[in-house]
């Protein structure tokens, strides 16, 4: 079964309020291309004045604290990321998985927060290098998803993104054949945990899609979107992969 698919903009510790501008580009082009979802994630001081600035595009947050609120100062909860616009939550980036330490059991309880609030949780696990180069890829990553999935995700709340950690700005991908045999092993390892439900939650590809890999790697069994960091900040680099999403899907 295709999914619709989504492309979600990842701006990590990245834009300004200058930068708003390149949203501009990136909603006209969610607007013309209306067979794919169109998602940005910047910095949290940027999603009020995001939404403000293209109220039809979706927003995110990068990260969301598990509880609703209390002392956890410089976290942020799903209903301030609701209040401030938002519609989706990314949890447990690898990025956050080393540097802040995040546990699947972390990533979990943060996704379930992200929903209790109603926001999309996207949810992210992959592979090092060291574990591809082991083998154990496939292994790692059905670990995290078993620990980090909240058990009552559906499609409607749920997304998960697969980004290989050696991948993420980096230039390099895996081959299509190795993005083809995960997203399979995540969709099988998803009906598994979800019943159901698993069938219709997206699989997102991330790390170093640009605008000239975009279109095969969307057009991958089971990619249903991509997750995108270094070129969603900029329209240029952006609409291209919209564009390929939108041929492919
Ligand atoms: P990248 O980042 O596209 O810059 O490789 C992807 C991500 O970390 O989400």
């Amino acid at each position: 079964m295709a999914l619709r698919k989504l492309i979600a903009g990842n701006w990590k510790m990245n834009g300004s309020l200058g930068a708003l501008a390149e949203l501009d580009g990136i909603a006209a082009s969610a607007e013309a291309n209306p067979g794919v979802d169109v998602a940005i994630c910047p910095p949290f001081t940027l999603i009020a004045p995001a939404v403000q600035r293209q109220p039809g595009l979706a927003i995110g947050g990068q990260d969301c604290h598990h509880a609703v609120k209390g002392a956890h100062t410089g976290c942020i909860s799903g209903d301030l990321l609701r209040e401030a616009g938002a519609t989706l939550a990314i949890v447990g980036h690898s990025e956050r998985r080393t540097d802040q330490h995040e546990t699947d059991a972390e990533v979990r309880a943060k996704a379930e927060a992200a929903i209790a609030a109603g926001l999309v949780a996207i949810v992210c696990v992959g592979e090092t290098e060291a574990e591809r180069d082991a083998g154990s890829a496939l292994a790692v990553v059905e670990g995290q998803l078993a620990g980090s999935v909240p058990p009552l995700g559906t499609g409607e709340t749920l997304v998960v993104a697969y980004e290989p950690v050696w991948a993420i700005g980096t230039g390099r991908t895996p081959s299509v054949a190795d993005v083809a045999e995960m997203h399979a092993a995540i969709r099988a390892k998803l009906n598994g945990l979800l019943g159901g439900e698993g069938a219709k939650v997206r699989i997102l590809y991330g790390g170093s899609v640009k605008p000239d890999n975009a279109r095969e790697l969307l057009a991958v069994a089971d990619v249903d979107g991509a997750l995108v960091g270094g070129a969603s900040l900029t329209a240029a680099l952006f609409v291209p992969i919209i564009e390929g999403g939108a041929a492919v899907g």
